[in-house]
């Protein structure tokens, strides 16, 4: 019965593969985000209209900024008074170069070999619930029992893909609208 250890070990190996070779999918780059960096950087204004229809539709589902949005990321209403634009156009357009502590995103593998990425939003003796960035608003819940591997993970939970479909100026109205508090 030699055969039993074997096929676990095949199993943990071909888990490890599918964990790294999931990491780069994530971070796939469709945009040139350095001269959208560069052109940001340039821009000091923006239609704040345009930046709270973005606002509402692709950051609502995770963050606060005044009375609207939910808190899966952090609250967005102060962020003009902790960081500064260059910092912020960072955060949006690379959301894993920095990610905060309390933010730490985890990788976990089950035993049937399914891999899940997000942020702990709970946690017990039995299960562990993850919000995951595809999905945000229905957090996976996961027995304990059925973890193979558990991880942290570098790549955040906000996805990196979010603003490559809108324009320099509607992002720099987004950004506008951030450093306003919302209002
Ligand atoms: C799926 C959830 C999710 C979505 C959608 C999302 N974010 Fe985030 N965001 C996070 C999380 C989690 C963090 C903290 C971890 C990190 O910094 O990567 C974060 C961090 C940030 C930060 C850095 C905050 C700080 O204090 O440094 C900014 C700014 C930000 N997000 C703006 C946005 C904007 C604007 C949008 C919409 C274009 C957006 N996010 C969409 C989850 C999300």
């Amino acid at each position: 019965m030699r055969i039993y250890p074997n096929f676990i070990a095949t199993l943990s190996l071909a888990g490890a593969l599918s964990i790294s070779a999931t990491l780069p999918t994530a971070a796939t780059q469709t945009r040139d985000r350095d001269a959208l960096q560069k052109t940001l950087l340039a821009t000091t204004t923006g239609d704040k209209a345009a930046g709270r229809a973005i606002f509402d539709k692709v950051c609502a589902s995770c963050h606060k900024l005044g009375d609207a949005g939910k808190e899966i990321g952090p609250d967005l209403t102060t962020i003009a008074a902790t960081r500064k634009r260059p910092e912020i156009i960072e955060s949006l357009l690379w959301p894993s170069r920095v990610i905060a502590d309390q933010y730490q995103p985890v990788l976990i593998q089950t035993k049937d070999g399914d891999i899940f990425s997000g942020l702990v939003m709970k946690e017990n003796a039995r299960a562990v619930t993850l919000v995951t960035a595809e999905h945000p608003e229905t957090p996976v819940e996961i027995l304990k029992s059925k973890i193979q591997e558990r991880q942290k993970s570098t790549v955040s939970a906000m996805p990196e893909n979010l603003l490559d479909a809108y324009t320099p100026d509607q992002i720099a109205g987004l950004i506008a609208l951030l450093l306003s508090g919302g209002k």
